[in-house]
């Protein structure tokens, strides 16, 4: 492929401070709810209980552990390896690198009067680490925790209180890194809430007689705050440009049974809802309809539909692992995701992990969002989560996980150089192997580079590089020309 991407392309990877950096009680930073979620041995592991957890289990992560085993709380010891970490980056050649701040460094209770310096100080070396190889971070400021403290207080985000919390966290980070970060997240896949609203925003499903009700209002705390944060970061840092997070669910209709194709439909709109309020400045009427008929009030404060209008974001960046099938029908069988599910695509193999590999639906769903709104997309996640076992000569050779992202990037450049797209970068997701979101497993491997730890924590942490680095670096190198 010659000439497609973009001089200025930004390719690189991503990760979340959760999943990767360890340290969870350094630098006094305080416990956040990723922290409280206890490792399940695959064996043991039912439905979703990797991702919901209980009062009980969340009450008892404050106490003596015991024999349970957090990985969260060790990711993969960025915290101490991260100029090593970054050095391998830089010879890869990202141009930039995603990464989240951990609020709980940042405000170890969450509404703590002051912050706190070393936790400042901390994501400070890391940005000018990143300035030595000329990498630009790409920050989120919410993946998936926030102080534990906050849900022993407040519920989590099913408190209105959440939103000024946040925004004076996001407040303190815009103006501390205003010369060192141009671009911003809000929420990582915000549509997460209504399945993972623990991870997404620290609601304890028991804690709620109604917890659709609980989780639609938390949702609308995190819309104003996003609006909130873009607002402040444009004030602050008018160079930067902050955007939202999707996790797109690309859904195609079982057959051409115009039923099927209402109802994959209907599933498209469901997940553009959340892009609409953040790009478009309002709910849209549908989601309106849907909250009659289930009988959900949101309540909202005097201002808030103002907020939304007037603090829409400057791009979109959205996750892209797979694609879904819905039908009208009986349900057929249903292929897992890492928090969605959908019927199987018998057109499509699948990961080890049951996920639907898709390439040519990255393209499609590029199209959809360009044409829905004509904002500039970045594609900020997309991976293949696999277990790596070295070769007779030492060499993990990946060459799936080779496949699985030439694909991607091939669909990628289709879709800027005959559909018109505006795609401003590419950043794959755990470019450095780190703990998996839904399984707290260190073994379903992203990595370009291999970390040497179990799943029970165990290992040197040793840092290795795969077949995989060589390649994503030439990819980098010819700037897409060289798959
Ligand atoms: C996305 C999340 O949903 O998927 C990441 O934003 C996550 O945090 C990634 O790690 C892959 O999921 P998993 O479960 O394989 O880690």
């Amino acid at each position: 492929m010659k000439n497609i991407f973009p001089e200025d392309f930004l390719w690189g990877g991503a990760t979340a401070a959760n999943q990767l950096e360890g340290g969870y009680n350094l630098g006094g930073k305080g416990l956040s709810t990723a922290d409280m979620i206890p490792f399940i041995p695959k064996e043991e592991r039912t439905g979703d209980n990797a991702v919901h957890i209980t009062s009980e289990v969340f009450e008892q992560a404050f106490e003596d552990a015991g024999d349970t085993l957090y990985p969260k709380r060790w990711g993969v010891d960025f915290y101490h390896h991260y100029k090593e970490d970054i050095a391998l980056f830089g010879e890869m050649g990202f141009k930039t690198f995603r990464l989240s701040i951990s609020w709980a460094r940042i405000f170890p209770n969450g509404d703590d009067v002051a912050p706190n310096e070393e936790g400042l100080a901390f994501y400070d070396k890391v940005f000018d680490e990143l300035a030595k190889y000329n990498i630009e971070p790409l920050v989120t400021l919410s993946h998936y925790e926030m102080p534990a403290v906050l849900v022993q207080r407040y519920d989590g985000w099913a408190d209105r209180a959440l939103i000024d919390l946040f925004t004076r966290f996001a407040e303190t980070v815009f103006h501390r890194y205003k010369d060192k970060v141009k671009y911003w997240l809000t929420f990582n896949e915000i549509n997460a809430m209504p399945l993972a609203p623990y991870n997404a925003g620290g609601i304890i499903n028991d804690r709620f007689d109604n917890i659709d009700q609980a989780v639609y209002q938390a949702l609308h705390h995190q819309f104003v705050a996003s609006a909130q944060a873009v607002k402040l970061c444009r004030e602050i840092i008018p160079s930067a440009q902050i955007g939202c997070m999707l996790a797109r669910l690309e859904t195609y209709p079982e057959t051409c049974n115009p039923a099927d194709v209402l109802k994959a439909l209907r599933q498209d709109q469901m997940n553009f809802f959340y892009t609409d309020v953040q790009v478009r400045g309002h709910y849209p009427n549908l989601i309106k309809k849907h909250f009659e008929a289930e009988n959900i009030n949101i309540e909202m404060g005097p201002e808030d539909e103002k907020i939304l209008a007037e603090n829409t974001v400057d791009f979109i960046s959205f996750s892209y692992y797979m694609s879904f099938v819905e039908s009208a029908g009986p349900k057929g069988d249903r292929a897992p995701g890492n928090l969605f599910s959908g019927l199987k695509n018998p057109y499509l193999e699948s990961s080890e992990w049951g996920w639907q590999i898709d390439p040519v639906g990255l393209r499609v769903t590029l199209n959809k969002l360009y044409d829905r709104y004509e904002k500039p997309l970045f594609i900020v996640e997309n991976g293949l989560g696999a277990i790596d076992v070295k070769d007779e000569n030492g060499v993990f050779q990946d060459d799936y996980r080779i496949d699985y992202l030439r694909e991607h990037i091939r669909e990628i450049g289709k879709a800027i150089a005959e559909d018109g797209v505006e795609v401003m970068g590419f950043t794959s997701w755990g470019p450095i192997d780190i703990i998996s979101v839904s399984t707290s497993e260190v073994s379903k491997r992203y990595g370009f580079i291999h970390v040497d730890l179990d799943d029970y924590g165990k290992g040197t942490m040793e840092r290795t590089k795969k077949k995989s680095f060589d390649w994503f670096k030439q990819v980098i190198a010819s700037n897409g020309e060289d798959l």
